[in-house]
């Protein structure tokens, strides 16, 4: 567990335009100093993301989000003040002096307060904004504990703050506030129906092709493994089918999970949709370490926390955008 040696330690490293990966509720984060051009140019090509993806700035308090932001609407700061440090980016114009390191030279920048202990205190030892994608290479799933930020990164990393598994274990929603109607460009740990209640506003989400986060790419972001999504119905038949042809299978299903032919993999079934959430990237790793051929995966209801899942579920699956 990373102890304050660590964290000064961390505070100096990006300092001097290091990389510094951190916990946060959502998953690690891998960190540069967001003021830092030559720092952010080292995050890019350590996480091996194409330059026109913006990142995420991560600052220590709401009040913050006044020296990344142009302006800052009321539905923001609304937004702002009630749910951080949560699982909340908000989308908002840039401030001029804002690099195109972090916008990917956009007219926008995406700004949060992250809600994990080490991470705050790393923010408020560094006092600045840490741009920070997932600590993953590009493509890959998401790090939720410090052990797969070290498999996906290895020594490209100076300093790991470990702090045990993630909360949350999907990424932050998405709030885009900069038009006239907000719009959640990616679900999250904050629910649609919260964000309207806090800000007083109708959110929508992404029409086909309308808006969309930029970056995000038409690419397997994935496990090696085939991931199918499935309903509970259909999990025997389709993974007797499977084995038939000889594929090794496994099954991620929340509990009960129905029996299953002797031969299936069947993982530990979360229990409701936060547990799901929880372990979600950590079973799609252990999938690929096990060489598992195809994962057949019955996404928990669409509602909270579940509407997140069911997304990565369907991008992991190679029917939607990766979210790098
Ligand atoms: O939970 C999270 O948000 C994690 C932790 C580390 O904070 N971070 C994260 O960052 O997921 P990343 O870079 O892996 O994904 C950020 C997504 C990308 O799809 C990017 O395109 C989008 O956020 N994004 C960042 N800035 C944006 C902006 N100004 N406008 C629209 N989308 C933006
Ligand atoms: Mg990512």
């Amino acid at each position: 567990m990373a102890t304050d040696a660590d964290l000064s330690r961390a505070v100096e490293t990006l300092r001097r335009g290091g990389l510094v990966a951190f916990p946060t509720e959502t998953v690690y984060g891998l960190g540069a100093d967001a003021d830092n051009a030559a720092a952010l140019a080292r995050l890019y090509a350590v996480k091996g993301r194409p330059g026109e993806h913006p990142v995420i700035v991560h600052v220590g308090a709401p009040a913050q989000l006044t020296e990344w932001a142009a302006d800052v609407p009321v539905a923001a700061r609304r937004l702002g003040d009630e749910l951080w440090p949560g699982p909340l980016t908000l989308v908002v114009r840039r401030a001029a002096r804002v690099l195109d390191g972090v916008t990917g030279g956009g007219d926008t920048v995406g700004v949060r307060v992250p809600d994990q202990p080490v991470a705050l205190a790393l923010l408020r030892g560094f006092g600045g904004g840490i741009a920070a994608p997932s600590a993953n290479r590009f493509g890959h799933v998401s790090p939720t504990t410090a052990e797969d930020v070290r498999a996906d990164l290895g020594d490209d990393v100076e300093v790991v703050l470990d702090d045990g598994p993630c909360q949350v274990g999907v990424e932050s929603t998405i709030v885009d506030c900069t038009g006239d109607e907000l719009v959640i460009l990616r679900p999250g740990g904050v629910t649609r129906e919260r964000v309207e209640e806090v800000s007083g506003r109708a959110a929508g989400v992404p029409g086909d092709g309308v808006t969309r986060a930029p970056g995000t790419l038409k690419s397997h972001y994935a496990p090696e493994t085939t991931v199918l999504v499935v309903d509970r119905d259909d999990l025997v038949p389709r993974a007797t089918a499977l084995l038939a042809a000889g594929q090794r299978v496994a099954v991620l299903a929340p509990v009960p999970v129905p029996p299953l032919p002797p031969d299936v993999v069947v993982l530990d079934g979360p229990a409701d949709s936060d547990e799901y959430a929880r372990v979600l990237y950590g079973r799609l790793r252990e999938v690929d370490r096990r060489g598992v051929d195809v994962l057949l995966a019955v996404p928990p209801p669409d509602a909270g926390v579940g509407v997140a899942v069911g997304d990565r579920l369907r991008r992991a699956a190679g029917r939607g955008e990766g979210w790098g």
